[in-house]
């Protein structure tokens, strides 16, 4: 499946991960608010299968508590608190679900990558239990969110469920068989890191007919290099100044 409408040139990642504490409510109105037009966020399931934002398996990161995510149920994720260890000023800031996100994005007029980043072996229930929050939140007349994964068992599923939603294809590095990949999974995107962006990579990837996406660009020189080779987005944790940076190339 395709993209339903083209792609705004900068993503705001986690948010606006180096403006706001990622992942949180508050990061999205931040990026909103810096101007990205997009927003990524990571989503993962509570024990008791809520879809939530976060990225890492453990809550210690990036929240006042610690352990598994996967041993806390929805009522202590949501006792965290995901902002004082950002700044003061975001204390009390709590873990979002991923419905709770949408409806944000929705109210800001954010389009939406859901990056499915399940725990272990929580794969396929993590993509079903994303996308059945989604059904619910997401109008069917707003262009579809992107749904990307670095796991090829949540991006089967996702097919499978929403085949006509867009998919995003994950790589640190391509590995050998990225085009295999892309001819099992067909996304819409291919997402890569920008460390293993070069001119010839981005031509080969590009030749699979998808526009290609760089994680995680905050030097604007970067992100401008990385446009003069054909990359089509970026991700940044800060979309003011990659915004900025581009001046009114964007
Ligand atoms: O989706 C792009 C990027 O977010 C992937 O890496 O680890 O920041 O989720 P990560
Ligand atoms: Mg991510």
């Amino acid at each position: 499946m395709s993209l339903s409408r083209p792609l705004p040139k900068v993503i705001g990642h986690r948010g606006a991960a180096a403006r706001a504490p990622e992942n949180t409510l508050a990061g999205l109105r931040t990026a909103a608010a810096l101007g990205a037009g997009m927003v990524e966020f990571d989503t993962k399931l509570t024990g008791d299968g809520v879809p939530i934002l976060l990225h890492d398996s453990l809550v210690d990161r990036t929240t006042d508590g610690s352990g598994p995510v996967r041993d806390m149920g929805l009522a202590a994720v949501r006792a965290l608190d995901a902002g004082a260890w950002f700044g003061p000023g975001f204390a009390g800031e709590p873990v979002p679900t991923l419905a709770q996100a949408l409806s944000l994005a929705l109210r800001l007029g954010l389009a939406v990558n859901i990056e499915i980043k399940p725990c272990d072996g929580r794969e396929v229930e993590t993509a079903e239990a994303a996308l059945a929050v989604a059904a619910q939140v997401w109008p069917a007349d707003r262009p579809a969110p992107l749904v990307s994964s670095y796991s090829r068992e949540a991006l089967r599923a996702v097919r499978r469920i929403r085949p006509d939603w867009p998919r995003g294809l994950l790589f640190g590095t391509p590995p050998a068989d990225w085009m295999a990949q892309v001819d099992d999974l067909a996304p819409a995107t291919i997402n890569v890191s920008q460390r293993r962006l070069t001119a010839d990579r981005v031509a080969r990837l590009r030749a699979a007919g998808r526009p290609v996406l760089a994680y995680t660009v905050n030097d604007p020189a970067r992100a401008r290099a990385l446009f003069d080779i054909g990359v089509a987005a970026v991700f940044t944790d800060a979309p003011d100044t990659i915004l900025a940076g581009l001046g009114d190339g964007v």
